[in-house]
């Protein structure tokens, strides 16, 4: 019978928040131009280990199956980034090579490679990176944009809030209060808008907070990373120009 090709995986689990991680291997079918996701099915489908004892699916989080969502972000080889658009053939230098899976570090794992991703979004609330609108029916145009402002914004608007920057950025941590790379991001972006800049100085003052612009560190990682190429650290710089200007004008005006 000839020999069946598979892939070998390694995938580091948790039962429950909080609870000790152990690692379990597993071996699964090799299909051409399979990603990670589908490994992740067919672990499912198989329920057994590599060594043929028993296992629960792996539990991981995913959407869109197409790098949109960005909620099946998880550490691959490693490198952190989304599984769904993660070629198997892309991950493996031989064919006996095994891939690891693991949780991103930087959110409370919810169980095995699913993670609770809210600090981000909490994030993007206490930086108001939003447009600010009210119930009222207004038939008023909106503002009108300028094409450099809306070429200033359209990258900015890739983010999918992934959480990739947050992993790579060494500034997040448990010592630290910095809020990572993506929601500067966003507050960049909104900074910008016709509309969102009625609430500019809502989010300079969120910026200038603890753990706000001056948290970062300049590692520059999170541009590495970002799946969509999301030109972060232009937007933490142009954030500081803000704060500074913001900050003077404060200043004199006292
Ligand atoms: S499932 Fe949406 S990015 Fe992978």
């Amino acid at each position: 019978m000839a020999h069946e090709r598979t892939v070998k995986l390694r995938v580091k689990r948790q039962d429950t928040p909080g609870s000790p991680s152990y690692w379990q291997e597993f071996e699964v079918p090799y299909e051409p131009q399979m990603n990670i996701t589908t490994c992740l099915q067919l672990i499912a489908a198989h329920g057994r280990t590599a060594q043929g004892q028993q296992a629960a699916p792996v539990a991981y989080d995913a959407n869109c199956l197409e790098e949109v969502c960005g909620s099946c972000t998880m550490l691959i080889n490693g490198r952190v980034r989304q599984a769904c658009s993660a070629l198997v053939d892309d991950l493996l230098s031989t064919p006996d090579d095994v891939i690891t899976l693991e949780p991103m570090t930087k959110f409370p794992v919810v169980r095995d490679l699913f993670v609770d991703r809210s600090r981000m979004f909490e994030h993007l609330k206490r930086v108001r990176a939003w447009v600010p609108v009210d119930n009222s029916v207004d038939d008023t145009p909106p503002p009108l944009m300028s094409q450099k402002v809306q070429e200033q914004g359209y990258p900015l608007q890739r983010c999918m809030t992934c959480g990739c920057c947050v992993e790579a950025c060494p500034q997040v941590n448990e010592h630290n209060a910095f809020i990572g790379p993506a929601a500067i991001g966003q507050a960049m972006l909104y900074q910008k808008h016709g509309i969102g800049q009625n609430l500019a100085e809502e989010r300079l003052e969120a910026l200038r907070d603890t753990g706000g612009v001056a948290g970062c560190g300049n590692a520059q990682n999170c541009v590495k990373v970002c799946p969509k190429g999301v030109p972060l650290t232009d937007a933490i710089a142009r954030a500081n120009r803000q704060l500074t200007i913001y900050s003077l004008r404060r200043w004199f005006d006292r």
